[in-house]
């Protein structure tokens, strides 16, 4: 039987149990589906009433342009090195320690992407204290490398976005015409810069515990980052 949207929404609500906070990691190459897939987990999850999920996007944890500059890594952008990756790991760690059964613990809040301006927002995203489940999702949740190794323990479980290269890349150019790129820039961004990061995302299916295929996520909202 192949996998459904169903029986992710039964597994994600598996992991959470009395007195904890469960944190999901949804990793995958560049344009694979993980914003989307998270969004709908948690908007499906959540249903009409009190919100116990959360979406914590790892891509509030990239490094200001200014930032990489000073470093000389703003031409490649995206890399797993221009990400403030012991920063992310901390806040998970910090997401799973603070929760309190009662309620009363204090909203944490994460840093978001603002994809206009292209920059990380501090305070953009409130974890309230009565989330049970956070959902996490970016390229480099499995990565072995440097401080990106602290980040798998700090998660529950994490989920694979697979989807096969080319209606990866179809999609990923599709996205940056969308968002104001001319057809050729788009596809040299994505055959370029993408392609070396999504290659060494591919490299971490093996770690993942489950492998979600397209065909399981309803489409999203173009608007998923
Ligand atoms: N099931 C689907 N069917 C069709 N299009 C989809 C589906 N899921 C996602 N997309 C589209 O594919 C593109 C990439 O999806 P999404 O933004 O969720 O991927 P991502 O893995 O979060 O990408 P990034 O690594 O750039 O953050 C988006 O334009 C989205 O609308
Ligand atoms: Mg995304």
């Amino acid at each position: 039987m192949p996998l459904t949207f169903d029986d992710l929404l039964t597994r994600a609500r598996s992991l959470v149990r009395d007195g904890h906070r469960a944190v999901l990691g949804i990793a995958g190459s560049p344009g694979a589906g993980k914003s989307t897939l998270a969004e709908q987990l948690v908007r499906a999850l959540n249903g009409a009433g009190e919100p116990w999920v959360a979406h914590v996007p790892m891509d509030g944890f990239h490094l200001a342009d200014a930032e990489l500059a000073r470093l000389g890594r703003l031409d490649r952008k995206g890399a797993p090195d221009t990400f403030d990756a012991a920063g992310y790991a901390a806040l998970l760690r910090r997401l799973r320690e603070e929760y309190a059964a009662d309620g009363d613990g204090e909203t944490v809040y994460a840093p978001g992407f603002e994809r206009v301006l292209e920059q990380p927002l501090a305070g953009a995203i409130p974890v309230p204290p009565t989330a049970r489940l956070v959902v996490t999702e970016g390229n480099y949740l499995l990565l072995g490398t440097g401080a990106w190794a602290r980040v798998r323990p700090q998660l529950d479980e994490v989920w694979f976005c697979d989807l096969d290269d080319g209606e990866r890349i179809r999609r990923l150019v599709a996205r940056h015409e969308e968002f104001g790129k001319d057809h050729a820039a788009a596809v040299a961004w994505v055959l370029g810069t993408d392609q070396r990061n999504a290659d060494l995302v591919a490299a971490t299916r093996a770690h993942a515990d489950l492998l979600v295929p397209a065909t399981a996520v309803p489409p999203g909202s173009a608007a998923a980052g």
